[in-house]
């Protein structure tokens, strides 16, 4: 099928050999191997030892006996009829019959060597050679393998799963190698305990990356006759898992319409940073400002809904880290001041009595007492004292005071006292609270006043119990 003008023809049938053949044929199957009779193996030698595609290769026996009768070659691991390729009779010139598997490109050479030209790659396999001797007979198979040219062909570097603490590369199958190295920048790796090759060497395996790992690696196949390198480098940045970040506050207090910065503090790693408050992700506006990077964010304009517990969150490739929350929160107050009890109060000589002042306030306020618009130096939250004499009723004034804020409230509370054997004065003020903008020095016996403003001047020192 595959006979080619011009190659050597075998001798005809018909020719003057036919006697002689049939001759060796018969005599042939005398030296035939009686059971028990060991053949000599032999061993075959190619040359060239790598054949390429498009190219001849010739399959010889290593030191043939000299007083062989006969030889023939297979294209099989045995010496079946259905695979003979020829069979050659050592004579002048040399006589060669074709077998079933004959394709035009084999003939025999000297010293029962078959030569085949044009080769493919479907010519690579099994080839046995079986020589009748009568002193030595032998049978010897050999594989051929036919290389293609890599140069032909492409190899390429796989993604694997790159980066991460382990990754692989996989060269794109090349049809025909026989070796498969690696290099990283150019140089070639060995594999170690960390790089990890498979049997093939067509998986590369990096285990407990370090950044020395970091590189473009490239794969190298190679048969005997040529070697091609891919042509894609897969590059492997340098990707560690990156540390919990923080987030710092640079106020934890905050005013209303005030502003206010968090900084996300992370590795330079983490190519994403993101926000969230209250555990849910906060999307940039016009008062909420991320820098370029991500890592600062302003709050601008404050609101209560501002308040709450930031926290920040990186990601790499390989890992995504969420700080532990910084909680920011809003200064507001003081609101709702009052004093319990409320007023009017009426004083038992000997009884001790408590006022306490109460406020919405974050900070917590500071307070301070007076009385008559006269500052008492008592200071807690609550003043307590023991009315003996007249001098004990008058006007109670709580003030409370936000230092974040910088706002004060003053409200105030009169006590007359009339359960007195002696009968003090009864408070003979209007019972209806007040409340004024400014700070007031009441009259005796005005219910409750409220005032905001600045820190409070105190007054000359008067006692108050
Ligand atoms: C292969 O053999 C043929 C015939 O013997 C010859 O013409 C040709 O040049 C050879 N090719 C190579 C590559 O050696
Ligand atoms: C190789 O063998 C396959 C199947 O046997 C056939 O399809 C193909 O055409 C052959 N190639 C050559 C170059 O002979
Ligand atoms: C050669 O023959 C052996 C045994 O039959 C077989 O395992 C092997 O695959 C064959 N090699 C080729 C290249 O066909
Ligand atoms: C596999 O790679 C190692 C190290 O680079 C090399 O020495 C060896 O020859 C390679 N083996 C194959 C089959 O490619
Ligand atoms: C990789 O790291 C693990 C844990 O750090 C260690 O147990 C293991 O021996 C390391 N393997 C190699 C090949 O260095
Ligand atoms: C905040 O701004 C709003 C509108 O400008 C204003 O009504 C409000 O009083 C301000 N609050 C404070 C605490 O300054
Ligand atoms: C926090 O940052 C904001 C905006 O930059 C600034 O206005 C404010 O004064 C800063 N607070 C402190 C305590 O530095
Ligand atoms: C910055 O934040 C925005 C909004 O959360 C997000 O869409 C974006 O991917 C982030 N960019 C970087 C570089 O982290
Ligand atoms: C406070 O005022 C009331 C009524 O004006 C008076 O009775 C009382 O003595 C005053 N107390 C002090 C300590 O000034
Ligand atoms: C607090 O307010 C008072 C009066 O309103 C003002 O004089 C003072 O400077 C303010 N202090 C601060 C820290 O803002
Ligand atoms: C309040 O304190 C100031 C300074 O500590 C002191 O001079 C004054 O006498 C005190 N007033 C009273 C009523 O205790």
């Amino acid at each position: 099928m595959r006979r080619r003008p011009g190659s050597w023809d075998p001798l005809a049938w018909n020719g003057p050999w036919k006697g002689l053949l049939l001759a060796a044929s018969v005599l042939g199957s005398c030296f035939q191997p009686a059971p028990g009779q060991t053949q000599t193996p032999v061993t075959i030698v190619l040359t060239p030892p790598s054949p390429v595609v498009g190219g001849n290769v010739s399959l010889a026996p290593q030191n043939p006996p000299q007083d062989f009768v006969l030889c023939s070659w297979y294209r099989s691991a045995t010496a079946a009829e259905t695979s003979r390729i020829l069979t050659c009779f050592p004579h002048t010139p040399l006589v060669q019959q074709n077998g079933p598997a004959h394709t035009g490109l084999e003939t025999a050479g000297p010293g029962c060597a078959l030569h085949i030209t044009g080769l493919t790659l479907n010519d690579t396999g099994n080839y046995t050679v079986q020589i009748q001797s009568p002193t030595s007979p032998g049978l010897g198979t050999v594989v051929l393998r036919v290389y293609g040219n890599e140069k032909s062909g492409s190899v390429s570097v796989g993604s694997g799963n790159v980066p991460g603490r382990e990754s692989s590369e996989e060269p794109r199958q090349p049809c025909d190698a026989d070796t498969v190295l690696w290099l990283r920048d150019g140089a070639s790796l060995a594999s170690s305990d960390r790089l990890v090759l498979s049997s093939d060497n067509r998986t590369l395996k990096v285990l407990n990356v370090t950044r020395g790992d970091a590189g473009a690696y490239q794969c190298e196949v190679g048969n005997p006759v040529s070697s091609i390198r891919s042509d894609n480098t897969l590059s492997v940045p340098c990707t560690e898992m990156l540390p919990r970040p923080t987030v710092t506050p640079n106020q934890t207090l905050v005013l209303e319409n005030g502003t206010f910065t968090l900084r996300c503090n992370s590795s330079p790693s983490a190519d994403t940073v993101l926000w969230l408050r209250d555990g849910a992700s906060l999307v940039p506006s016009d008062r909420l400002v991320l820098s370029p990077d991500n890592r600062t964010l302003t709050v601008l304009g404050v609101t209560r809904d501002d308040a709450g517990a930031y926290q920040c969150e990186v990601r790499n490739p390989v890992s995504t880290k969420r700080s532990e929350p910084g909680t920011v929160t809003l200064a507001y107050g003081p609101e709702s001041v009052r004093i319990d009890p409320p007023g009017p109060i009426t004083l038992t000589l000997g009884s001790p009595l408590t006022l306490t002042c109460v406020a919405d306030s974050i900070p917590a306020p500071s307070y301070r007492w007076g009385l008559n618009g006269t500052d008492t130096n008592q200071t807690g939250s609550s003043l307590t004292f023991n009315p003996m004499t007249l001098d004990h009723q008058g006007t109670y004034e709580c003030r409370a005071h936000n230092p974040i804020t910088n706002r004060t409230v003053s409200v105030c509370v009169t006590a007359g006292s009339i359960n007195a054997p002696s009968s003090l004065m009864v408070s003979r003020i209007p019972l209806t609270p007040a409340i004024a903008e400014t700070p007031t020095h009441p009259a005796l016996g005005v219910g409750v006043t409220g005032s905001t403003g600045g820190p409070q001047a105190p007054p000359a020192p008067k006692g108050a119990g």
